[in-house]
């Protein structure tokens, strides 16, 4: 039996090396509940300009179904966090707190920082410690998200709700005609698969497989089948894939099209018109659909396979004149010609055996070296075996990147934008452009969260 990327990719069951096949999703029987929007995380500004947030990782317990309350991890609160809006050329200040029983660490998926603010496995906070963060916006608009990075504890972490997004705005984005009112027309969608006991708890050990703990049921922003009540606008949905190692492959449920305007790291040039939209774990995409040409009481619904994401009920019209998108957001230059790399490495294995160039993860082994503002190209392998092998996502740290090219071909125009996560398909080898801004010691890893713990992971200095 050889796994094929279709079956991964719908979410259907997917055969692990032990022959298990991972749970599939299906439609929850919970009532509808209205989208839960993450606050915004209020600030405070200093006389010198400089912005300072606290963020503290906690324990609660969370209402995610009807009866039992689900004990839950959260920033600020019992499950996910509050959205940390960052502007480009700010100073900003975070207090990081750990109010956990064990340790964690704060790590800023995709924000361009010194290693030392990164908050990878180095960086672990013990209980009832705090650290404090400094550092400046020094990149463009953009979604991205925090989660903790304490090696062999990621996964769970995660699992039991520590994540939470970031949204970097600058000028430009202030100028861009598209939907910009939060919790109106711009929603945050993150996007998790958990399983529940009959007791509504969560088990991590019990849910577990070193391929990927998945759920059944669809979380979003901690609420199962969720619904929103919009105008007849064009809506902008910000998408993450927060989960441990699902793989979703988005679309509406009248099988229309909508546009992505965003990669992980910034606006692409143009909006891409899609039907359907893959997401890896860790990767984002900002969407815009179009419901100008909806009227009241129509319903639509974001889709994964044949499991309902988002329900959007148009309940009001609008009474502002539709804007067109934007023809141009980015003028970001893309050349797909293979090169000879400067550097290659090769993501293998699955289960426990998953490395990168065939070693696991050693926290005291640099794995590579690299200079600040020279850039690189990295040739990256996912090995094809015997079982046909499995998506990985691979992420870098430190810095936004280009995709080059996949088995020697241009990418599809929604990768030809600013990346910090993608998938390797089995058999696959991609081509990034590479350039650090910042000194320090980065990883980069498969963003499959169980692979990440078993260590496939590696670490490169830069300096
Ligand atoms: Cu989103 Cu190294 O992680
Ligand atoms: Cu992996």
């Amino acid at each position: 039996f050889f796994p094929n990327q279709a079956g991964q990719i719908s979410g259907m069951g997917m055969m692990n090396m032990n022959g298990e096949v991972t749970t599939e999703l299906a439609p929850s029987n919970e009532p509808s509940n209205k989208l839960n929007l993450p606050s915004i995380l209020e600030g405070v500004t200093n006389p010198d300009g400089e912005i300072s947030y606290t963020i503290t990782a906690q324990q609660g317990n969370t209402q995610l179904k009807e009866g039992a309350a689900t004990q839950s991890y959260g920033y600020n609160g019992s499950i996910l966090g509050p959205i940390i809006h960052l502007r480009t050329g700010q100073q900003v200040s975070i207090q990081t707190e750990n109010e956990l029983d064990t340790a964690t660490s704060f790590h800023w998926h995709g924000l361009e920082v010194p290693s030392n603010v990164d908050g990878g496995p180095h960086s672990p906070i013990a209980p009832n410690q705090s650290v404090n963060l400094e550092f400046t916006v020094n990149q463009e608009a953009a979604t991205l998200w925090f989660h903790p990075h304490p090696h062999g504890e990621t996964a769970e972490q995660v699992y039991y709700g520590l994540a939470g997004l970031i949204y970097i705005e600058d000028d430009h984005s202030d100028s861009l005609a598209i939907p910009k009112e939060y919790g109106i027309n711009d929603f945050p969608v993150i996007i998790q698969d958990r399983l529940f006991d009959e007791n509504n708890q969560l088990n991590y050990s019990t849910a577990y497989s070193p391929d990927g703990t998945y759920g059944d049921t669809l979380v979003i922003n901690g609420t199962i089948n969720p619904y929103v009540d919009v105008k007849n606008e064009k809506i902008r949905l910000r998408l993450l894939n927060g989960s441990n190692a699902r793989n979703y492959q988005f679309h509406l449920s009248d099988d229309t099209s909508f546009y992505q305007i965003t990669s992980d790291g910034g606006f692409l040039n143009e909006p891409i018109p899609m039907e359907s939209l893959q997401l890896v774990p860790g990767e984002r995409a900002e969407i815009i659909v179009d419901l100008s040409s909806y009227t009241m009481g129509d319903t639509i619904q974001l889709m994964t396979g044949d499991v309902p994401v988002l329900t959007l009920n148009v309940t009001e019209e609008s009474t502002e004149e539709d804007v067109p998108l934007p023809t141009t957001m980015n003028t970001i230059t893309h050349t797909a010609d293979e090169v000879s790399p400067d550097k290659k490495m090769t993501f293998s294995g699955m289960g426990n055996m998953v490395t990168i160039d065939g070693k696991q993860f050693d926290m005291d082994r640099i794995d590579l070296q690299a200079k600040v503002g020279e850039k690189e190209v990295w040739e990256i392998e996912n090995t094809r075996h015997m079982m046909g092998g499995m998506i990985h996502p691979f992420h870098l740290h430190g810095l936004q990147f280009k995709v080059l090219n996949r088995n020697g071909a241009i990418p599809p125009e929604n990768e030809r934008g600013w990346k910090d996560t993608i998938a390797l398909y089995p058999g696959e080898s991609v081509q990034i452009e590479v350039d650090f801004p910042e000194k320090g010691l980065f990883m980069y890893h498969c963003h499959l969260l169980e692979h990440e713990d078993t260590g496939m992971m590696g670490q490169i200095l830069v300096e």
